[in-house]
Order: structure tokens, then sequence, then C-alpha cells
């Protein structure tokens, strides 16, 4: 499909799991992709991979909590592309612990990449889309949201990004901007990997166990929420505004 074609989609935290399957499914529909992440995270997977698709990738070292970096990132997708349509508020992080374990570190660490990040590259995207009068914006939250033990710092930062995504709703909607959130259940990624091993379990038992309290028995897999996303960026979805999309596999 052709959806996006001749657009600019920015995907914050591209290199691996849920932003790489979003690139790469934005590539499908026509998109060029700069792929944001870490200064020191490699994007080269996921820009062979967009390429793959036949579109182009451009991988920006930038670490979302950092103005400067933030600004510098845009500014040369914007070089490089002349604007930006679509952004995607992907990078995050855990850092779980129950409340009395959970140093100042946990807590500022997780609300400034998932929320902080969040407001940086949107205030950063939304000059471009504005100008244009058309934009997209699709922040990742999460079920934890709803809460979750021993997540109280990503709980109240993807709780936060919903707030966050109806407010810009409210503001960008005149500009011909929507902003909308996908909310995933348990995806299979090396973030979910990590909170295995952090439990002692097995991926597979840990999955199984996951699994076994969702509907659809199935953990979910980084392109189901890509889908949901590249759904979200299409003129189909233009009426759609403001709404969180639970991507979990149930209720
Ligand atoms: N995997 C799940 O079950 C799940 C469920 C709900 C929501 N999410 C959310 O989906 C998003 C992607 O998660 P994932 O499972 O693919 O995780 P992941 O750990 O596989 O990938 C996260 C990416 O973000 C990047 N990143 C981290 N900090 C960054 C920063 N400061 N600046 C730029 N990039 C940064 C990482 O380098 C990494 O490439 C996150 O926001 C996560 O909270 C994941």
């Amino acid at each position: 499909m052709t959806r996006l074609s001749g657009r600019v989609a920015v995907v914050t935290g591209g290199a691996r799991g849920i932003g790489a399957a979003t690139a790469v499914r934005l590539a499908e529909e026509g998109a060029q992709i700069a792929v944001f992440d870490l200064p020191d995270v490699a994007c080269t997977a996921t820009v062979a991979a967009v390429q793959a698709a036949g579109s182009t990738a451009l991988a920006v070292p930038c670490d979302v909590t950092d103005r400067q970096q933030v600004d510098a990132a845009f500014q040369q997708v914007v070089e490089t592309w002349g604007k930006v349509d679509v952004l995607v508020n992907n990078a995050g992080i855990v850092r779980d612990n129950l409340l009395f374990k959970m140093t100042d570190e946990d807590w500022e660490s997780v609300v400034a990449v998932h929320l902080r990040g969040a407001f940086l590259c949107t205030r950063a995207a939304q000059r471009w889309m504005v100008a244009q009068r058309w934009g997209k914006v699709v922040n990742v939250s999460s079920t934890s949201a709803l809460g979750n033990r021993g997540q109280a710092n990503y709980a109240a930062a993807k709780a936060g990004l919903q707030g966050l995504t109806r407010t810009l709703a409210m503001e960008l909607g005149p500009f011909n901007i929507n902003v909308n959130a996908v909310a995933p259940g348990f995806i299979e990624t090396e973030m979910t990997r990590a909170t295995a091993t952090r439990l002692g379990l097995t991926m597979d038992e840990f999955k199984r166990q996951a699994a076994a309290q969702i509907p659809l028995r199935r953990v979910g897999q980084p392109r189901d929420v890509a889908h949901v996303i590249a759904f979200l960026c299409s003129e189909e979805a233009s009426f759609v505004n403001g709404q969180v999309i639970y991507v979990s596999g149930g209720p």
C-alpha cells in the first residue's frame, strides 16, 4: 500500500522492537523514515529493513530527553527531506521497582524518556506540521497506564502520555494535525525479554504466563502495534483524534 507515499516520518526508539517494526510498516506505506535512537545505539538493522521495504531511511542519533539533540535531529530531517509529516513517540525504558525500593533515578529517567521525550519531539515537529496544515502524531502508551504493580514510574508516565495526547489533539486539531495514542499490552521485544530475565523466567515461560491472562491467548508481536500506528497515520483515520487504542488482545 502507498497510503503515506511522499510523507516523511520520524520514529523515536526506532532501532529495535516496536519502533523498528513501525519504521518498516510506515516504509511499506511509502513514507521515508528518520530513525531516532540513542547516540550509542546502532540503527543499521532498521535502516536496512526500511530499504528492503522499498523506501529510504536516515539514522539520526538523538537522546529524546535532550532538547538540543531533539531540535538538532529535527533540523537534520528537515534539511534532508524538507519537512516532517508523521511523528511516532515510541522511545521507552523501564526501571521497575516497588515504590519503597524505587530510586529518584528510577522515577526521573522513566518519566524523562516517555514524557519529556514526547513533549520535546512533538514541540519540535509541530513547527513544520502547523506550517503545512498536515500532521500525524502517535504516542506509544501502554496498558500499564491503567496501573501495574512495580511500575509506578512507568504507569504514571504512560498515563501522562494519554493526557498529553488528548490535550495536543485539542491544540493541534485546528491545524489538521491528528494526535492519537496506542496502548500495547504484552509485546514480545527486548523490553519484555529483559523483564523475564529480571523475574528469573525464561522468555517462553514468561510468554506462556502472560498469554494465559490474555483473551486471545497469545502475546503480541511488534507488527501488531505497527499496523495500528500505520492506520492512525493514514487518511482513513483522518477523523480519529485524541484517542487511545489498546492493542493488547483483550479489553
Ligand atoms: N514491549 C511491550 O510489551 C510494551 C508494552 C506497552 C508499551 N510498550 C512501549 O513501546 C515502546 C517500545 O518498546 P519496545 O518493547 O520496543 O522496547 P525496546 O526496549 O525493544 O526498544 C526501545 C527503544 O527505545 C530506545 N530508547 C531508549 N531511551 C531512549 C532515548 N532517551 N532516546 C532515544 N531512544 C531511546 C532504545 O535504545 C530502544 O531502541 C516503549 O515506549 C514501551 O514503553 C512496550
